[in-house]
Formats: structure tokens, sequence, C-alpha cells
């Protein structure tokens, strides 16, 4: 049986919630391997509009398993309070459909104050423009050993004790930050409340996941964020706190690399970016506010505007390389139609010398001049289109282009939210 992970191969907000949904309708498991509440994963289904943060888009199907990956970090009010929004428009979730890892780290509220603390203080050129969720301080705190799992809530003196430990190292940093310290038996009582809330859905996710697979079931790996924003390969350190590429799917749950199948590039038909940070094909003119307004580029967690700009191949096939992607969904094809004239990046001049890759110098990112390719655009509608017949030629040449270009075929098309309004040319999940 095949396993296929789904990653956003631009700088996230590639529409990857729609496929990893409409993919899950073959999968009997869905996993998120990394990130947290940063992402927003939109599904619309059957005109019902669906806005997922934390949760897996897996938990909108019914008889699926979702899971909540080690490589995450989770808020624990925050998933909460997801789990009764989507409850509310009818979805059931439960201890059968919902399964945490018991070794997720957990961002609590002096995460997000610390990020927002941070880039309220930085100055221009140095603020990453979050999200402002608490993402990278609770990355920081994993790695420095002193974050509190989902397994630490299960007994009260360990709960207290890496509590202990956690503030020894934030209560210093808050107060040159000029920031309270923090209450630790408030905070205490806090998790206490939660722990039961939370404990229901924690399991060993690393051991029901490679028996699901033993016992043949599909599994979807869904990525959050894109390539661009890991936080190696990404234009740091305007990056996320995580690892975003398709090998992280395997570390993010517990399984082997030998796990993944099929590694499916989500990639939008031009390009958007959410905060700060380089983007060569950026446009500051009224093609860039066309594409915006056509797109409703409008960030799902913060609902700042999102930057605009052409397609980057050069960029796509670092990320595809990066990534091993298989095959890749090409979405909001759509948002180009009635443009007279379209313009693809193909590479970049960095002080008068072709480079046919992104550079990883900032300085030198900063540099890269995009070098572009025009292409006719057509002036047909593409929304909604089911089949190849239904798209123009000129359309289907733009669509051509993209696959030379980054060197990896288009295994879908997607011409709208709708989850129907796909073309499907591979099936990732094929045996
Ligand atoms: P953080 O993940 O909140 O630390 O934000 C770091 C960078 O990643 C910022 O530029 C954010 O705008 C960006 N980012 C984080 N999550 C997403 C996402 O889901 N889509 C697009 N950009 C994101």
């Amino acid at each position: 049986m095949a396993n296929v992970v789904v990653v956003g191969a631009q700088w996230g907000d590639e529409g990857k919630g729609k496929i990893v949904d409409w993919l899950s309708e073959r999968a009997d498991v869905i996993c998120r391997f990394q990130g947290g509440h940063n992402a927003g994963h939109t599904l619309v289904i059957d005109g019902t509009v669906y806005k997922l943060h934390a949760l897996p888009s897996g938990v909108v199907r019914g008889g699926k398993l979702s899971v909540i990956g080690n490589g995450v970090v989770l808020d624990p009010w925050h998933l909460l309070g997801e789990i009764e929004t989507i409850r509310k428009q009818g979805v059931e979730i439960t201890p059968e459909t919902l399964m945490i890892a018991e070794n997720t780290p957990l961002i609590l509220p002096f995460h997000g104050e610390l990020d927002r603390a941070r880039e309220e203080a930085a100055s221009t050129g140095t603020k990453i423009g979050t999200t402002g969720r608490g993402i990278g301080p609770a990355y920081e705190d994993k790695v420095g050993r002193r974050v509190i799992r989902v397994a630490d809530l299960a007994d009260d003196a360990t709960l207290e004790a890496r509590v202990d430990r956690a503030l020894q190292h934030h209560n210093p940093l808050r107060k040159g930050l000029g920031v309270d310290e923090i209450d630790r038996d408030a905070l205490i009582a806090q998790l206490k409340e939660i722990a039961p809330k939370i404990l229901e859905y924690a399991a060993p996710a690393w051991k029901v996941l490679n028996e699901k697979r033993k016992a043949g079931n599909r599994i979807l790996f869904e990525g959050a964020q894109g390539a661009l924003l890991d936080i190696d390969f990404g234009t740091y350190p305007f990056v996320t706190s995580s690892n975003v590429i398709a090998g992280q799917a395997a570390t993010g749950v517990g399984m082997g690399p030998g796990a993944i199948d099929y590694v499916l590039g989500i990639v939008k038909a031009y390009t958007t970016r959410v905060g700060e940070g380089p983007f060569p094909s950026e446009l500051f003119d009224a093609d860039g506010d066309r594409l915006g307004t056509r797109g409703h580029e409008f960030g799902t967690t913060t609902g700042r505007k999102r930057r605009c700009g052409w397609f980057d191949a050069a960029l796509v096939r670092q990320t595809c390389a990066i990534s091993g992607i298989n095959g890749i969904c090409l979405t909001k094809l759509d948002v180009l139609d009635g443009f007279e004239t379209l313009k693809i990046c193909v590479a970049y001049d960095l002080d008068g010398k072709r480079l046919d890759y992104l550079p990883t110098a900032a300085d030198e990112q900063a540099r890269c001049k995009p070098i572009y390719e025009e292409l006719e655009g057509w002036s047909e509608s593409t929304e909604g289109a089911r089949s190849w017949a239904d798209l123009p030629a000129a359309a289907i040449k733009y669509v051509r282009r993209v696959e030379e270009l980054i060197e990896c075929p288009v295994a879908l098309l997607s011409t709208s939210p709708e989850r129907d309004d796909t073309i499907l040319v591979t099936d990732p999940f094929a045996d």
C-alpha cells in the first residue's frame, strides 16, 4: 500500500488543505508531522468552510484516524477550542478519530508572549513576521530539553518539575525583556485542569502507526508551511522553526524513511509569501494587486495580506529536489485567467552572473534579480475545470512549461477551492 506525503513547495499557503482532504478519502490515517497552529488549512466541503490550524485535515472525514505527531508543537488550549468549533460544525471528534503522540511538545502561554515580545522589540530588517503563536520559542525549548510534553501531564510531580525547569530559563529571559515573571502555581493549576482533556487523546502514536502500516493501512502525511520556510533550507532567518520538507514526515511521527512511497508537492500557479524576507519575483504593481485580489490572498491564521509575485520556477525546481517531490499539484491556475501576458522566473541575475538556484547567503538572496520568460495568457475561465479538455490551449502550454522548468510532472491540477474541481493525472496512492 502506498503512503503519501503532501508538502508545500513554496512559502506556504499553496492550497494543501483541499488536496489533503481530497486525498484523505483514500487514506485510512492522516498525520501532521511538524509545525503547529501557525498553519491554516481551509477546506470547502459542500459549501461549508472549515478552517483548521492544529487539527489534521482528515478530521472532517468520518471513519479516519487523525494523528498529531511528535514533530508538531501543540497549544493544548488552542486545540480544545478548535475541536469545539469543528464539533459545532457537525464533525465528530473522539479518541477513536483523533490521536496525539505522547511525546508531542506543548506550546504554553509564555511561548506566545515571548514570540510577540521579540517581534515587537525587533528593529526593521530583523523582524521575522511570525504568526505570534509561540512556535519558535516552543521548538527552542524542545531542543533545549526543557519543554513540557503531553506525557508529562499524566503525573503531578513530573509536571511540576518540568515547569520549574522551564521557568528557570524563561523568567530571567522575561526580566531582560521587561515582562512580568511567570506565576508558577497558576500555570501548574492551568495545566492540571487541562491535562485530562488532552490525555484522553494521547497514545504512543509511533507504535499505532507502525502497526497500522503493517496491517496495510494507507497513511497520508500532511505537511504545513512550505519548503522555503524550512528551518534549514528556507530563506533563513525568515523561516519557521521546524523542518517542513518531506524527510521530516518520518521523524515527525516515528516511522522509517521507507514508509514514504510518494511525495506530492503543492505548488501555486504564481507565488505568495506572508511575513518578512526575500522574494525575488515579488510584484509591487497592478499585476501583483490583481493576483492578491483574485486569489483572495489573506492569511488564514493572521488575516495578513500576502505578498504576491510571478511563478518562480527556479525556486520550485530547488524545493522539488530538496523534498524529493515525485509529482506536483498545481493550484489556483484560474487566478491567472485574463492576464494578457504571464511571466515565469527561470533563473536569477546575481551581480551580472546567471544563477539557476537561490543562493544561501542572505545578502546574495537580496541581490538576486529575476530573469523572466514570457508566455501568452488566456481570456477564457479555467475555474472549476475538471478535465484537460476544459482548459484553453494557452493554459495547457503554461502548465507544460512549468513541468519542464521545475523538472517534475503535474500529478493533479486544482481549479477551485471545491473538492471535486480537480484534474487527476497521476494518483499518488496508486500501488
Ligand atoms: P512562525 O512559524 O509563526 O514562527 O512564523 C515564521 C514565518 O513563517 C513567518 O514568515 C510566517 O508568516 C510564516 N508562516 C508560518 N506558518 C505559515 C503558514 O501556514 N503559511 C504561510 N506562512 C507561514
